[in-house]
Order: C-alpha cells, then structure tokens, then sequence
C-alpha cells in the first residue's frame, strides 16, 4: 500500500518522491545551463516580447474576432456549481456510479457502491470521450482515468479501503465505459441495457499487437506468449480514427504497481516510466499478484499504450498499439495526410518528456483494410529549435541501436538517445481543421531549467518552453513544411502563455492575448470543433490567490486561432479538473467532462447539499436550439 501521506499528492509529485529524478542533486551544472540558455536568447524572452515567435496574430485588432465565438464571455469563479454563457444550459448525462444497466442498483450515497454494482455502473473520474454514429444509435465511449481514495472510499476511516471488495471496487471503476445515450423529450440521457453498453476495466482481456507484440519483455507466468495483457487502467485522452473506432490513452500506469518489499529495486528501464516498489495507494497488488512488481517484472511493459477499441462491437477485443510507443499516453490526435498516410500525434505528459508523432506504412482509404495502419509505421519525436523551426526525429534501429520491439517498448529511452527536446508536460494535442495545424498543451513545469527529467536529461529555458519553474502553462503550436504532416521538418510558435497580468508584469504575465478577463493557468484538454475554434480546458491550480488570484476554478475557454483572441466558456464546481468534450452528431449538443469536484473535500457538485461529490458528463446546448460555440 502506499504511504497515507500521498492521498493529496499528484501523479508527478507522487513519482518524483519515490523516484527521485537521476542527477538531482547536481543544481549547480544544470542552473549553469539553465541560464546560459537565457543568456542566449537574451532579451527576446525578457518579456512580453516575443520576438522568437511568430505573433502575427496577437496584433490583429481584436474586433476582427468580435464574432467568432455565438457567446459572451463569463466571468471566473469559485462557486460550487457549472456556470455557462448567457442562452446556454448544461444538464448532467451521466455520474460516477450511474446503473448502465437495469438489473443494477442505483448508486449507494451512504456506501458509494461496491465491486459488483461498480462493475455494472459508469466508471469515475471521466476524462477523453468521442461520440459514434452507428445506424440509428448514437455511442459514447468514455475514459475513466482514476479515483481519489477521499472521495471512492469517503465513507471508509481516512479514506482507506477497509477490505478487499473497497481495493476491487476502485479497479472496476477504472477503464471505458461505453454508453449509447438518445435525446429525448428535450434532453440526452442513457439508454439502460443497451446492448452496446459495456464496461472495459483493468481485467479485460486486450491483445497486444505490433512490433512488440511476443517480445520477451511482455510475457508474463499467465501469459508466456506476450500477446494477451489483461485490461487497461489510467485512460486519460483520447482520440479517434478514421475509420471509426476509438483510441483510449494509457497515461499514469506506474501508479499502480508494488511489491510487498518496499525494498524491492526496479530495473532502470521500469524506473524511467516511474513504477517503483510504492503504488500511489490502489492496493491493487493486494488482490491480484500481477501488481507486484517484484513477482512480475515485466506486467509493467505491457501498459503505457494507446489502446484501440470498436465500440460498435461489444464483444471485440481491445487492441494495444505497441508501433505508437510507450509512456505516459495524453491523448492520440489522428490526421490522414494529403497522401493517405495515417498520422498520430500524441504527448508524453510528464515533466520533461516528450512530443511524439506516428506515420502509417500504409494508407487510409474507404474500403481498404485498416489494421495494419497502427501496427506498422514510423515514431519520431520532435526537437524545437530556438529560431522557430523544428524536425521530426525517427525512433529506428539505426538512429537509436535499439532493436524496433524495445524502442516500442522503452520508447522514452530510445526518445531520449537521439536528443529530442524536453518539454513542459505535452497533454492533449489537436488538429486545427482548417489549416495543416497542430498544436499541444504544455499544461505546466515547475521543474524547466531546475530539475532534470526522469532520464536525466536536462530541462534548460528556452524554446517552446520560455520560462523557469513554469506554473502557467503554454499552447505551442506548428505548421508541418509543405503542409505535409509526414515530413522531417516544421515551423513553431506559441499561440498563448498563460499567466496572470494582475499579479505579474514579467513573463508570468502571460503573453498578449492573455488579460484580466480572460486569465488561466494550466491548459490540458485541446480540441477543435469542426467550425475550427480551438477549445481549451484547464486542469490547474483553483485556489484563487497569490499568482492565482482572480482565475477561480478549473474551467473551458474558445480560441481563435486566426486571431489569438481567447474567450471564458464554462467554469466548472469547486476542485474539479474540466477534461474531456465531444459533441452530438449534429453539433447541437457539447458533451463536457467534470472530473473530481471537490478532490479536497469542498464540493457536493452535482447533488448539492451535503451529498457525495460525483464526476460527470454534462451535455451543454443553446436554449434556442442552435450550434453550440
Ligand atoms: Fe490525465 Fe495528463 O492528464
Ligand atoms: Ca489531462
Ligand atoms: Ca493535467
């Protein structure tokens, strides 16, 4: 189990104490580097200049946007409830813990539910999610990412599991859950015992497929083959196909392996992904043995993947894409290339680690066969030059001296072996619809230019990453050369530093589109609507003071990524992270993740009153009707 003292820490703060970073200790070289880089780029990062950056955007008058967003701006708060624009409305679809079918009971307040009813119920902690057509049927195929132990065992002394069904009811509400839902009489709801309805959870079984696939380093005693894993957990982003199926995002798999040694010393390569003798406090090592890391040394390698699954066959198997690299998975943002070629772009969320990008051997086009264009292609990761401009760099044999299995399987070392740029912690990652586009939320750093990365590597200030102890966050953004998205090289900028020009007049105050209106730190959830605004949503610090003040709670914002301009959506309830959208079919409806209000105590959204707080899915749309945005 892990030390009670964790229950309030984040994943990264949680590895970083129980996997001290490599090097650490050596302040003195990395600080020289750190400000021998600044030297460098010398005043053009000596604030609000952005001279390095391609800022056309920021001088456009801001009236030229006046109509882009169908909304008024709202104001930041730290209420206890969702607030939305003027003409909006936003009910709930569907919470932690809702029946998905009929012959399961309603969510217990008093118990908040036990193995069995969580395993026939909507998983927590909702995060990615994207809505399918399928004939009449509308699907929506959800992440459950994790559970905070205050809230799932709230009810328990401390906020610890008290017997096993406690630890096998926090695996259950782990995984997908795949929901048809119907509008009717006005309002989205669940279909109960639909038979699309499914859950997927850290015991079902996947297949482990591409050049990792057999490799010695994923068989396990149950499975000497290393083609059959069991279950995925830690679902953070998603992303979709072309071809219709779902890409659910292994994030902070680490967190749930230990060993019954806290002694127990993992390899250097487990360790550069952050599993160690500790979990983060699942217990989950305490009803199934191949948590333990020291019995099963290789049941970690077969986690850390994007994960395909077709949610319009319940009874399919959902397959690992071991060609696209392991680590700490965000989201997959999937583009087909002028040329067919099937391109992912994915971040590696953690504090200094990597973007990466994945080209398809094959080609995508209706009616050819589409399995092998995630299981055979090339991975590169990207280095940002300090001129604006950037290349791919292809994970190969020849480039790395890895066999192709390991650099699919210890992809950030293979990442690392050809000098890829650190980054601020790249969490979702979108495609601009209208323009060869992408860009990347680096969500926050307060390592850049202090501490080294997990591999030891270096984090210096510069680049896509300008600022020291970064605690606001950036959205970086690059045009592939050609508006090719498989070619080596791009040119990038910065679309928005967040900051708070309130508190700060140097860098912290953020770039020029940021202001006292629209202020936030810690963009994370990116995506565009097919109208091409760029929606923002933030999973941050929500105190409200010191370098905060003013920002209020987590909350959703709109982009114009012609003009720069941002504007405040939604704000979400107390202590929640506002994570994952999608929309209906016909754009009338925008499907909004809140995932754990109150992670600290201070929230009974959505039940109010004294009730348990539950993550859900709200449906936002226009009380007249109309497109949302
Ligand atoms: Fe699950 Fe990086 O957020
Ligand atoms: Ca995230
Ligand atoms: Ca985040």
């Amino acid at each position: 189990m892990a030390p009670s003292d964790s229950t309030d820490l984040s994943f990264d703060e949680f590895d970083e104490i129980v996997a001290p970073r490599p090097g650490e200790t050596d302040f003195d070289s990395i600080v020289e580097s750190a400000v021998s880089r600044r030297g460098l780029l010398g005043g053009a990062l000596a604030f609000g200049s952005f001279a390095l950056l391609d800022s056309t955007f920021l001088s456009t008058p801001a009236k030229a946007a006046m109509d882009r967003f169908a909304f008024k701006a709202i104001a930041a708060s730290s209420d206890d409830k969702v607030t939305v624009p003027e003409g909006y409305r936003a009910d709930i679809l569907v919470r932690w813990g809702d029946p998905l079918w009929s012959d399961a009971p309603e969510f217990d307040l008093a118990t908040r539910g036990t193995a069995a009813s969580q395993a026939r119920a909507f998983g927590d902690n909702t995060d990615g999610m994207e809505v399918f057509s399928h004939g009449d049927k509308t699907l929506l195929t959800v992440n459950n990412e994790y559970t905070n132990r205050k809230i799932i065992w709230g009810n328990r002394e401390g906020g610890k599991a008290a017997n096993a069904d406690d630890v096998a009811k926090g695996k259950a509400a782990h995984g997908i859950s795949v929901v048809e839902i119907a509008f009717k009489d006005g309002s989205w709801s669940v279909v109960k015992d639909s038979p699309f309805n499914r859950r997927i959870t850290p015991d079902t079984e996947t297949m482990l497929t591409g050049p990792a696939a057999g490799h010695d380093l994923l068989k396990t005693a149950a499975d000497p083959t290393g083609t059959k894993s069991l279950g995925t957990w830690n679902n953070c982003g998603a992303g979709r196909t072309p071809w219709g199926t779902y890409l659910t995002c292994e994030e902070n798999f680490n967190g749930y392996f230990s060993a019954a040694d806290e002694k127990h010393k993992v390899s250097a390569e487990l360790k550069r992904y952050g599993v160690s003798s500790k979990d983060w406090g699942y217990g989950w090592a305490s009803i199934d043995e191949r948590f333990d890391v020291s019995k099963h040394p290789n049941e970690p390698n077969r986690a850390g993947y994007i994960v395909e699954i077709d949610p319009r066959k319940p009874d399919s198997t959902p397959k690992k894409r071991t060609a696209l690299g392991r680590f700490k998975h965000e989201n997959a943002e999937c583009v087909v290339n002028n040329d067919g070629h099937v391109v992912v772009y994915m971040g590696d969320d953690e504090r200094g680690e990597f973007i990466y990008r994945f080209v398809s051997k094959g080609v995508f086009a209706p009616g050819l066969e589409t399995e092998s264009l995630l299981t055979e292609g090339t991975l590169s990761v990207a280095r940002f030059h300090d001129n604006g401009s950037g290349e791919w760099l292809e994970l190969t044999p020849e480039t790395t001296g890895m066999p192709l299995a390991e650099i699919c399987i210890h992809t950030r070392i293979a990442a690392s072996k050809v000098r890829a740029t650190t980054m601020d912690r790249p969490e979702w990652v979108a495609a601009n619809p209208n323009a060869a586009e992408i860009y990347c939320a680096l969500t926050n750093n307060k390592n850049r230019g202090i501490k080294p990365n997990a591999g030891g590597e270096l984090t210096p200030v510069g680049g896509p990453n300008p600022r020291e102890a970064n605690k606001f966050g950036q959205i970086v953004r690059w045009r592939p050369n050609g508006g090719d998205h498989t070619a080596k090289g791009f040119a990038w900028d910065l679309f928005v530093l967040a900051g708070n020009p309130n508190v700060h007049k140097d860098a912290r105050a953020g770039s020029k589109n940021v202001n006292a209106g629209n202020m936030f730190n810690s963009p994370d959830g990116l995506k565009f609507d097919s109208n091409g605004v760029l929606w923002i949503q933030t999973d941050g610090n929500y105190s409200n003071e010191k370098d905060f003040a003013g920002q209020g709670n987590n909350q959703m914002l709109a982009g114009d990524p012609v003009t720069g301009e941002i504007r405040r959506f939604l704000v979400g309830p107390k202590e929640c992270e506002v994570t994952g959208l999608t929309w209906s079919p016909d754009r009338r409806t925008m499907f909004i993740g809140i995932q754990h209000p109150g992670e600290r105590g201070h929230s009974n959204w959505p039940g109010g009153g004294d009730s348990v707080p539950r993550s859900a899915i709200i449906a936002v749309t226009r009380t007249d009707g109309e497109l949302v945005g």
